[in-house]
């Protein structure tokens, strides 16, 4: 069973595929299920470099990947930063190559969403914004 917006990777591989359309089926890649990359925002050893950090600016938000920016190196870096608005209706996904800075911005009126980004070696990490 899988549910909207959840991200699986295939631990043979390496594909990282991110759900529709959510149903029963197990997902499977390489013969294998694939695994569920579940979302931290409590690790408080990484957190500093990983939790998205959603500021609200004049013409909608700006999502950076952590209070110090994650760094963007061939070893170690953010394959994508992703906003989410809070009923998963608008999805804003940015796939960021290395000669990015680790964040993005966006236009919108909503005033609470929701952002993650996934660091190639610690994981995927999840970060809130909530006007009231
Ligand atoms: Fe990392």
């Amino acid at each position: 069973m899988t549910e909207k917006l959840q991200i699986y990777r295939c631990n043979v591989c390496g594909n990282v595929v991110e759900v529709l359309s959510e149903s029963y089926g197990e997902l499977v890649c390489c013969n294998e299920a694939m695994e569920l990359i579940k979302e931290k925002n409590d690790d408080e050893n990484l957190n500093e470099k990983h939790v998205p950090v959603i500021t609200k600016n004049i013409d909608g938000y700006n999502v950076a990947v952590g209070a110090v920016l994650h760094p963007m190196t061939n070893e170690h870096h953010i394959c994508f930063v992703q906003a989410v608005s809070q009923d998963k209706k608008y999805v804003k996904t940015k796939f960021l190559s290395l000669d990015d800075e680790p964040e993005m911005n966006l236009k919108a009126k909503c005033t609470s969403l929701w952002a993650r980004a996934l660091c190639n070696i610690h994981g995927l990490f999840k970060g809130e914004y909530n006007e009231f």
